[in-house]
């Protein structure tokens, strides 16, 4: 028996379609908030291999998702690269700033899979205890979204430091960005070899690129990644959510050889999906605040995404992380509304 989005990808249609949330373990749980205080820091939890899990299973017992994410984070790879990278309680990641070459030349980064060992474990650990029709998605986040961490330290508003970086110096950002393709290929691969059968690429700011930028420094980087992950694992399924990019999914399609893209919730979903060729999947693209609100909201977003899903293969999803505000009830009406029974 295989999992709910592999029979999908390998050209099934499912009379439910497939359905699963981005950040789906999460703040809005009161479950993970508890194991979230044992764990101490955020970092302390990815690196906790029966609390990751733990953590993982959450929101797979409760509401019985198709797929369930390995629970970490996308800044792991430069904390396995040397660079310091931590969480500020309420206020999110903070990094080392490494934004010149001379930077660079002074704090070489070299990745260590090792580092991210425990990671691995739970991925291993998750696809024992997970159900047989579970599907384990495992991920990193794309070059460019992680530069621009890596770059201004911090979470920014349009990443202005990465894309002054890309003018001024952009061998600089290639060389930077040449080491994460490489990170990212052997951290996926082990992701695979433990167990998961599908990964996810996070390119979370592809909204901050002009057209050109947007080639070199997200389109390519990640066809660079899919290519070396296939070199390995050709029966694995890659889907790339590339926020901000829905205008350019067509000519992310064409490029990058993944196998599915998820839709951000900017996006008319309809329309998006027709720059889409059939073999390719669809995701997405509820936006979180109308999981938030409920009501009509709620009801005419799945709805929408239900009438897609019945024109081509589509796995239901958010168009970006869920928010810690999210009641449960409204997760709970969304998949009564798709499954057609309570969770
Ligand atoms: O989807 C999942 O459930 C898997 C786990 C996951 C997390 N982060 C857990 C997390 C995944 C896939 C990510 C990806 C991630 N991390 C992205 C790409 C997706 C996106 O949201 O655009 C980015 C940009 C990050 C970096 C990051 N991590 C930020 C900006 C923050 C702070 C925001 C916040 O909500 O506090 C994090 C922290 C983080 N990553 C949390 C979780 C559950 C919250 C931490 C906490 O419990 O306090």
């Amino acid at each position: 028996m295989t999992t709910t989005l592999m029979r999908l990808f390998a050209g099934e249609t499912l009379a439910t379609p497939p359905i699963w949330l981005m950040r789906q373990a999460g703040r809005y749980l009161p479950e993970y908030r508890e194991t979230r205080g044992k764990a101490g820091s955020f970092l302390d939890l990815c690196f906790n291999t029966e609390l990751a899990t733990e953590v993982t299973l959450q929101p797979i017992r409760r509401f019985g998702f198709d797929a369930s994410i390995l629970f970490s984070d996308i800044l792991v790879v430069p904390h396995a690269m040397g660079q310091k990278v931590w969480f500020e309680e309420g206020e999110g990641p903070r990094l080392e700033q490494i934004e010149t070459a001379e930077a660079l030349r002074q704090r070489p980064l070299r990745f260590d899979l090792d580092r991210l060992s425990p990671v691995i474990r739970t991925v291993e650990r998750l696809r024992r205890e997970l159900p047989a029709e579970t599907t384990l998605i495992g991920f990193c986040g794309a070059p460019w979204t992680v530069a621009s961490y890596m770059i201004a330290g911090k979470g920014t508003a349009d990443q202005a430091p990465a894309r002054l970086v890309a003018y001024r110096d952009p061998d600089f950002l290639s060389a930077m960005i040449d080491q994460l393709v490489d990170a990212s290929i052997v951290y996926l691969k082990a992701q695979l070899a433990a167990g998961a059968e599908v990964v996810q690429i996070f390119e979370s700011f592809a909204s901050a690129l002009t057209p050109g930028g947007l080639e070199r420094w997200s389109i390519e980087p990640i066809r660079r990644i899919i290519t070396g992950v296939k070199a390995s694992y050709p029966a694995s399924k890659v889907i790339v959510f590339a926020r901000g990019a829905a205008g350019v999914l067509g000519q992310y399609a064409t490029i990058t050889g993944a196998d599915g893209f998820g839709i951000d919730w900017g996006a008319d979903l309809a329309q998006t999906v027709r720059q889409l060729p059939d073999t390719i999947v669809s995701q997405g693209n509820l936006d979180p605040l109308a999981l938030v609100a409920g009501g009509e909201a709620l009801d005419n977003g799945v709805k929408a995404m239900l009438a897609v899903a019945r024109s081509r293969r589509h796995i239901l999803n958010l168009g970006h992380g869920i928010v810690p505000q999210t009641p449960i009830a409204h997760v709970e009406r969304m998949m009564t509304l798709v499954r057609g029974r309570a969770v």
